[in-house]
């Protein structure tokens, strides 16, 4: 049988729970369609095993879904160390960099995760690829102060080439607006073999430009549901 991308993602988020959640712990839940199933199986063993665990959110919607089921909330003033921060990715190459951001919560989501001891990510098998942006065709995420964007996209675009483009909403007339009220930019890069890590550094030394959709050298393992229902582990 193959499985549904929903039931890749359910599994892969149930075994990394299973191995990595512990009692009397912090941590930190991340955004996106397959973080659902992590809370979800979260929930169940706060309920059947009575644990004393707190959450820290990545987003709007990650503080919905701790409130939906119910479990403790707390925050980077309170807790600024986690012990574990648990989120899906837009894709992850073979040495675990990851394009994150295509649900427009990266800043949080990398200011979380890097305040905890151990990044895991959650996804389904089309997540998982050799080189960054060999799947992902959306572009790399950036988040941007608003009265810059046009400067910073023309910068990038003089400085390293390829297209990059302002992230328009669905539902509404005008440019997405995060959840800490910047802009979003999409930026596709041709060279697959870039150096995405001295890219990542240079790109942070725009001024207004807040932070970026690439995560290197930050999760420590990925868990990929596969068509035919096992779970693969990335370390
Ligand atoms: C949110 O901004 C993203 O970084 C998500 O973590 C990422 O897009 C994964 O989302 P899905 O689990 O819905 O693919």
């Amino acid at each position: 049988t193959t499985m549904s991308l929903e039931s890749a993602k359910k599994i892969a988020s149930t075994k990394a729970v299973d191995d990595f959640l512990k009692n009397n712990t912090v941590v930190g839940i991340g955004s996106g369609s397959t973080i659902v199933y992590a809370v979800e199986r979260i929930a169940e063993h706060v309920k059947n095993n009575q644990w004393n665990l707190k959450f820290v959110p990545t987003s709007f919607q990650a503080k919905q879904l701790i409130h939906k089921y119910n479990l403790p909330l707390t925050d980077l003033e309170s807790n600024p160390e986690l012990d574990l921060c648990i989120d899906g990715a837009d894709e992850v190459d073979g040495k675990l960099n990851l394009i994150k951001g295509g649900g427009g919560c990266l800043l949080q989501e990398k200011i979380v995760a890097s305040c905890a001891k151990t990044l895991v990510i959650v996804a389904d098998n089309t997540k998982n690829s050799t080189y960054l942006g060999e799947k992902y065709k959306k572009g790399i995420p950036i988040e941007v102060v608003p009265l810059c964007y046009l400067p910073i996209m023309n910068k990038i675009r003089n400085k390293f080439g390829g297209t990059i483009s302002l992230r328009m909403a669905q539902c509404k007339a005008g440019p997405v607006i995060t959840d800490n009220g910047n802009f979003i930019l999409d930026w596709i890069h041709s060279d697959i073999e870039a150096n995405w890590e001295k890219i990542n550094v240079e790109l942070l030394q725009i001024p207004g430009l807040i932070e970026t959709g690439l995560f290197i050298n930050m999760a420590y393992k990925a868990y990929f549901g596969m068509p035919d229902g096992s779970v693969k582990v990335q370390l």
